[in-house]
Order: structure tokens, then C-alpha cells, then sequence
């Protein structure tokens, strides 16, 4: 079995699996009970001054028969007193001491605030902070939140007051409401923060009531832009990590945040950079359970690769990660068909015809049975049918051999400057 254990910036765990602060880290009774199904840390609810919540506040989206392919909330910080989260922290963690509890933390953007609420949650023996910077509603509008998670140089300044009394590790959360996440992770780290988690939610509205017109979910017939996550965010996520992971002024550790579902998709996000995980809407689906297939699976994997520790394989996929100006011009794959396995539903034929480069024709052999064929020279591999073909195995995508060396767009375009004579300056 392999080590599944990690220490993201000092803070430790016995799996990298944690529970992201939202409504299953809301009180001790709950992430006392992730802890025994196996969690390897939580990072609770987040803290801060009382606020009040709204009825309702989620919605979901399912698509063709999945349920929660996507998630909406318009909830705000905890509601529930601070004394009685941190006497429940305390208990936790005297109960649990090899797990991790991190404190997640937001207050108004005053110096003050954040000395105050940090010495208070450090005192109750939390192992580290993360910082909201990344609530889209409700929170944005008083300046907390995305509000001030937007403006990098307030995501330094907090951070470096945060900084200057904490004692234990400071992670930064980020919003991936902005163009370039990297300038304020980037802001984080010249704050001095010790890690980065992402992502929190994205700005969403779910839906519209056909009948009533109302916004989903409602308000007494009004409705607010909530925060998206669930499965559907993970491709948004696993770059955004991913742009960090590779950034040479962001060299500090990675949470890794959003639509992680299984032991795969943490896998992924490991690969991508991440030290360990964060789940959220996956247990507010499934409960806290999911945390044993999550446990096995990796422990398998790794064991199949015979990778001795799951640290091994944080950022492997990192220097695969580039640029578009990078990428081989002269590389080529093509579609090819495995008539025995294909059962003649024509959906690569119309997606090839309609909508790549019609190379998909249609044979008759001399049964008078239908077949069909990738004219392979007029196939640009842009893998349109094997994506939309249903039986899986019944389309390959090949390499064939090129009949030109590697070539980039960035080396192509400085042969050319050097052609012509003018120097052309490349990223
Ligand atoms: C109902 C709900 C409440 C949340 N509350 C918080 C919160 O208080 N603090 C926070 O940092 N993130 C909060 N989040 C964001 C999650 O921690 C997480 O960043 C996001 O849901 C993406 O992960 P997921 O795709 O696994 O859900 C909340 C998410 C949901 C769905
Ligand atoms: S890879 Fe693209 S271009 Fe080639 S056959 Fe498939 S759909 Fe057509
Ligand atoms: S989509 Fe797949 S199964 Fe359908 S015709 Fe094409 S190769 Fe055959």
C-alpha cells in the first residue's frame, strides 16, 4: 500500500483528501463524522461576523439523466455563533489530532479584523487558515469575498496582515470570477501566503421557471447570482490550477478545488500541480462515504504504477502543460474506423459532414452491407467523431508519420522574421 499521505505547506494529513469549507464542514458533528468515515482534513465553514441566510438557496442542473452535473447556491458565510465554532473546532481536533482543520476565514478588509479573527481561531489549535477571497454573492457586496478576491492588491495587502500574526501555515482562496487567476496568485504569494486553494464558485444564475418566470432558485419571486460548482466547473478548475502550477512567481503550494468527484479526478489535479483536494458538492450528493472508493482507488492506482507515495506524482503533468505557440504544427493523427466494432449509426458521418471537414465516406462491400471509411489525407484529426461516437473502441485516433520535422507557430514565426529580416519578439 502505498503512503497516501501529504503536508501542504506544513499542514499534514493522512490522505489528500479534504473537505472544502460549505455546508458539510459546517459544525463539529458533521466533520467529526467525515473524520471517521476517513477524511483526511476539512477545512470548516467559513468564519466570520453573523450574517443571515436565505430560504431557498440551491439549485442544481442535470443533464441527460445525470443529476448535479452542476451546482448553485446563494449561501453566505456560517450563521452560527463563532464562540460555538470554535469550542467545536477544539473538540475536533483534540478528538482527531492527525487530521487537518483549517480554519476558513472572512472579515471586512480592516487590518484590525483580520488580527482579531486570527488570533482567536489560532488559540482553539486550528493547524491552518484559508482565507475567502472568493464568495461571489452576498459577502462581494459588503467588499469581502470575490469583491475583494478581484483586486490583487487587496488580496496582498490582507494577506501580509493576515501574515503578520499568524503563527500557523495561510492559504489563499481564490475566485476564478476574473480574466487571469495568476495575478492574484500571484499577489498571494508577494503577500507572503504559504499555499493557494482553487477555485470557489463561479457567477451563475441556473435557470428560469418557464411558468412563473421566476429565477431558480427564488426568493419570494426574486433572485440573486449565485456560486457554480459541481462536475461541470472541473474543466475551468484543472486549468486554473494548472496556469498556477506553471507560473515561475507562484511557487508556492496548490489546494486543488472543484468538481472532484472521485479518486481520477483528484488524480488529475495532483498531476496538474496540486498538493492535495478539496470536495464539496460531490459529498453534499453522495454524503461523506465516498471518501472509501476515493481511499481504494488511489491506493490502487498507485500501487499499479508502483509509486511508493502519492507526493511522487504532484506536477508531473506541469511541464506537458504549454502554450499554443509551442505546440508541434507538423504533428498529425487521424480518425480511423474499426468496422467490427462499429454498428452503422452514421454519427460520425454527420458530424464529419456537417460540421469538420467531410472525410467520412460510405462504402458498400460485397454483401451489400454498409460500412465506412476516413479518406485519412483529408482528415485533419480533429477528433469531432470519435468524440460523438457511442460505442467506445469504434473509432481510433493515430498518429501517422509526418513528413516534416517539428515545427512550433513561435519557431515558424522567427524563421520567418529571420527570412524578411525583422526580429520578431515571441513570449
Ligand atoms: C452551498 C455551498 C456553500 C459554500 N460555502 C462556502 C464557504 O462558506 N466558504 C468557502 O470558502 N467556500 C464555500 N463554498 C465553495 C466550496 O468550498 C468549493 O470551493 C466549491 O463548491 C467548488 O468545489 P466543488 O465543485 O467540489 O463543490 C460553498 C459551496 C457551496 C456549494
Ligand atoms: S477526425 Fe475530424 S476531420 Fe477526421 S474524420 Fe473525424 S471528424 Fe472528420
Ligand atoms: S459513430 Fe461510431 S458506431 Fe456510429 S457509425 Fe461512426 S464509427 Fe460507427
Amino acid at each position: 500500500m502505498a503512503d497516501l499521505s501529504i503536508s501542504l505547506a506544513g499542514i499534514k494529513s493522512p490522505n489528500p483528501f479534504w473537505l472544502a469549507s460549505a455546508p458539510p464542514t459546517n459544525s463539529g458533528y458533521q466533520v467529526q463524522r467525515a473524520f471517521e468515515a476517513g477524511w483526511g482534513g476539512a477545512v470548516w465553514k467559513t468564519l466570520g461576523d453573523p450574517i443571515l441566510n436565505v430560504s431557498s438557496r440551491f439549485a442544481a442542473i442535470s443533464f441527460n439523466g445525470y443529476r448535479v452535473m452542476g451546482f448553485n447556491n446563494i449561501e453566505l458565510i456560517t450563521d452560527r455563533p463563532l464562540e460555538e465554532n470554535l469550542k467545536e473546532i477544539y473538540e475536533t481536533k483534540k478528538r482527531f489530532p492527525d487530521r487537518a482543520v483549517v480554519a476558513s476565514l472572512m472579515v471586512e478588509p480592516k487590518r484590525e479584523k483580520w488580527h482579531e479573527i486570527v488570533k482567536r481561531v489560532e488559540d482553539v489549535g486550528v493547524d491552518g487558515l484559508e482565507l475567502n477571497f472568493g464568495c461571489p454573492h452576498g459577502m462581494a457586496e459588503r467588499g469581502m469575498g470575490s469583491a475583494s478576491g478581484q483586486v490583487p492588491e487587496l488580496v496582498e495587502k490582507q494577506t501580509y496582515w493576515v501574515k503578520e500574526v499568524a503563527r500557523t501555515p495561510v492559504i489563499v482562496k481564490l475566485t476564478p470570477n476574473i480574466t487571469d487567476i495568476t495575478a492574484t496568485a500571484e499577489a498571494a504569494a508577494q503577500g507572503g501566503a504559504d499555499a493557494i486553494s482553487l477555485i470557489n464558485t463561479i457567477n451563475s444564475l441556473m435557470g428560469v421557471d418557464l411558468d412563473t418566470w421566476n429565477t431558480i432558485p427564488h426568493v419570494a419571486g426574486k433572485g440573486a447570482h449565485g456560486g457554480y460548482c459541481g462536475p461541470a466547473v472541473k474543466p475551468i478548475a484543472l486549468n486554473m490550477v494548472a496556469e498556477c502550477a506553471r507560473h515561475p512567481r507562484i511557487r508556492i503550494p496548490i489546494s486543488g478545488i472543484g468538481g472532484i468527484s472521485t479518486w481520477k479526478d483528484a488524480v488529475e489535479f495532483m498531476l496538474m500541480g496540486a498538493t492535495g483536494v478539496q470536495v464539496c458538492t460531490a459529498v453534499m450528493h453522495h454524503g461523506f462515504r465516498i471518501i472509501e472508493d476515493m481511499i481504494e482507488g488511489l491506493n490502487h492506482y498507485l500501487d499499479e504504477k508502483g509509486i511508493a507515495s502519492v507526493k511522487d506524482i504532484v506536477g508531473k503533468s506541469v511541464p506537458k502543460y504549454s502554450n499554443w505557440g509551442d505546440l508541434d504544427l507538423n504533428y498529425k493523427v487521424v480518425a480511423r474506423i474499426n468496422t467490427e466494432r462499429c454498428i452503422n449509426c452514421n454519427k460520425c458521418y454527420i458530424s464529419c459532414e456537417d460540421a469538420s471537414h467531410q472525410c467520412i465516406e460510405r462504402f458498400r462491400d460485397e454483401t451489400g452491407k454498409e460500412y465506412l471509411k476516413v479518406r485519412e489525407e483529408d482528415c485533419v484529426g480533429c477528433n469531432l467523431c470519435s468524440i460523438v461516437c457511442p460505442v467506445d473502441g469504434a473509432i481510433e485516433m493515430v498518429e501517422i508519420p509526418s513528413e516534416h520535422p517539428p515545427m512550433t507557430w513561435n519557431e515558424r514565426q522567427a524563421a520567418l522574421g529571420q527570412l524578411s529580416g525583422y526580429s520578431v519578439d515571441i513570449k
